[in-house]
């Protein structure tokens, strides 16, 4: 039985403050509930510090919405992996499409990316998905697959990896696969992984649904059978909406 896991990535959104407000709301929000899923925040990397001294020694996991693939060194602008374990990050989000497609993210720096966390001992969740020409133009299984293939190309072990499947077509826009398009495309990496690293790990490894997930859709949606929580973008702003949600998982 794989633990559905519920991480909400809050992208350019919040400053320090706001964002040290929103994780207080979601604890609040939270209670006493005994959740029976793992949860994560993402936060912009300004508010990592302290967003992590907020959910302090709760359940909540802190994450990094990206990370470089080198130690150190000139690289203007970057983050290492190193610099986010300091800030007691415990996941990275790796390849998300807004990466790919504004700051020329490809499968071969998403790679670079996964296996230098994973290296560093940090939980990954690798996204993939395809955008609305490749769905229209029935590719979507060729470009995932691809993604899958070469994002995880060389990486020995799944145990720090979490996928999560994001139609580009359905990320800020309102319009949710339905679970039975997620599902599909669930069962279809959950085979490519089973070709790569066997049966067993492809049986134990989470895949996220993102993409406009509301607390109006969660229930179908982490009802189906290879969809193991989701990434979450927009609705994880409001912290009444972030925890129906990840009550929905469990
Ligand atoms: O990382 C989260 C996804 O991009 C989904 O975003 O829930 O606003 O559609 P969204």
């Amino acid at each position: 039985m794989r633990k559905k896991i519920v991480v909400g990535n809050w992208k350019m959104n919040k400053t320090v403050a706001e964002a040290s407000e929103l994780a207080s709301a979601i604890l609040e929000h939270l209670g006493n509930s005994t959740l029976l899923c793992e949860v994560g925040i993402a936060p912009a990397f300004p508010a990592l510090t302290e967003v992590g001294k907020v959910i302090g020694s709760s359940d909540i996991r802190l994450a990094a919405q990206n990370c470089h693939y080198e130690d150190d060194g000139a690289y203007t602008g970057e983050i290492s992996v190193r610099m986010l374990e300091s800030l007691g990050c415990a996941y990275v989000i790796i390849g998300h499409s807004e990466r790919r497609q504004y700051f020329g993210e490809t499968n071969r720096t998403v790679n670079l990316r996964v296996r230098k966390a994973l290296a560093e001992g940090m939980q990954v969740i690798m996204c993939v998905g395809e955008t609305l020409e490749e769905r229209e133009g029935g590719i979507t299984d060729k470009i995932v697959t691809e993604q899958v293939r070469e994002g995880l190309k060389d990486v020995g072990d799944l145990g720090g990896v979490v996928l999560a499947y994001e139609p580009v077509w359905a990320i800020g826009t309102g319009k949710t696969a339905t679970p039975e398009q997620a599902e599909e495309v669930h069962a279809s990496i959950r085979a490519t992984i089973s070709d790569m690293f066997g049966e067993s790990a492809a049986g134990n490894l989470r895949i996220q649904y993102g993409g406009s997930v509301k607390p109006s859709n969660a229930v179908e949606l982490f009802a189906m059978p290879n969809i193991d929580g989701g990434l979450i973008g927009g609705a994880s702003l409001k912290a009444e909406d972030f925890v129906a949600i990840v009550k929905a998982a469990g």
